[in-house]
């Protein structure tokens, strides 16, 4: 039977060995899918176990996604984009990395929140490893502006930089954002893991404007509850892309790709 496993550290909470056996489940597959926590520097040294020991696959999840982009001996353009690999898969002498958060925010904002990229107006908050991510696949889906903007002034810049081959980022502060209203706005900051929200200006959302927090759970509260009071129209934490992120990886590992539907569900049930 073929064994994948997300890696984590802490990893107790992954909601991914769920996720994983019910996709299994719903295409009759046989598979083994477990969670493992892994300390940083264990990180090496276990792939190269675990590739000599027959695994299939991995999901790595924090801290491990930037630093595992340099294990892999090969990596995708979603991961070269990205910097980062959430999505390892077994070749004969190790690990192709790719990276599926990107694919699965996008499926979740499109297919299933019915929420418009193309031609609308888009704010990335954070300049971190989930940031970084999303925003090659946020241009390729052709916003009207895609803007980014940070706590840390310079990390915005480094990125509209690096990413300038792919398209125009704009860099901003989230001082200058006073007077601008986005259709989109999404949070990929860690602020929320200690209640906290990164200090904006009012006003932020235009007519219709959508709020989405990356995160899930309690860490996505204090954005959503403040867009909300903002004038979002509507807010939605980051739970749909955390099952389409997953499928994606299941589709690169098995060939199919699972109908997510009724997991999301289940997990919000
Ligand atoms: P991740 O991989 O989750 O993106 P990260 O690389 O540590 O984690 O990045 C965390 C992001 O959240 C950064 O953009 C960080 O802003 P700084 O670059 O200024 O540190 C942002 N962040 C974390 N706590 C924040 C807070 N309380 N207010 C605003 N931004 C915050």
């Amino acid at each position: 039977m073929d064994r994948y496993a997300v890696l984590g550290q802490p990893v107790g909470h992954s909601k991914s060995p769920r996720i994983h056996a019910a996709f299994a489940a719903s295409l009759d597959q046989k598979l083994l899918y477990e969670a493992y926590e892994i300390a940083p520097d264990e990180l090496g040294p276990s792939l190269s176990r675990f590739h000599a020991e027959g695994w299939a696959g991995f999901n790595l999840t924090v801290p491990h996604k930037l630093a595992g982009a340099a294990l892999c001996e090969s990596r995708s353009d979603a991961a070269e984009q990205a910097g980062a690999v959430n999505t390892l898969i077994r070749t004969t002498s190790g690990w192709h990395g790719d990276n599926t958060d990107g694919a699965g925010l996008v499926r979740d904002l499109i297919a299933n929140l019915g929420v418009e990229i193309r031609g609308k107006r888009v704010l990335v908050l954070g300049a971190g490893g989930a940031a970084r991510g999303i925003l090659a696949p946020l241009l390729a889906e052709g916003p009207a502006e895609l803007a980014i903007s940070n706590r840390n002034p310079w990390k915005p810049e480094e990125i509209a930089a690096a990413l300038k081959p792919l398209g125009n980022i704009v860099p901003r502060t989230h001082l200058s954002l006073k007077g601008d209203r986005y259709d989109l706005v999404l949070n990929a900051t860690s602020a929320g893991h200690a209640g906290a929200i990164p200090r904006l200006p009012p006003k932020l959302f235009a007519d219709g404007g959508v709020a989405y927090d990356l995160n899930y759970g309690q860490a996505a509260v204090p954005f959503m509850v403040w867009a909300k009071a903002d004038g979002a129209a509507r807010v939605s934490d980051g739970l749909g892309m955390l099952v389409e992120q997953a499928a994606e990886a299941f589709r690169r590992w098995r060939g199919v790709r699972p109908e997510t539907a009724a997991v999301l569900a289940g997990l919000r049930g």
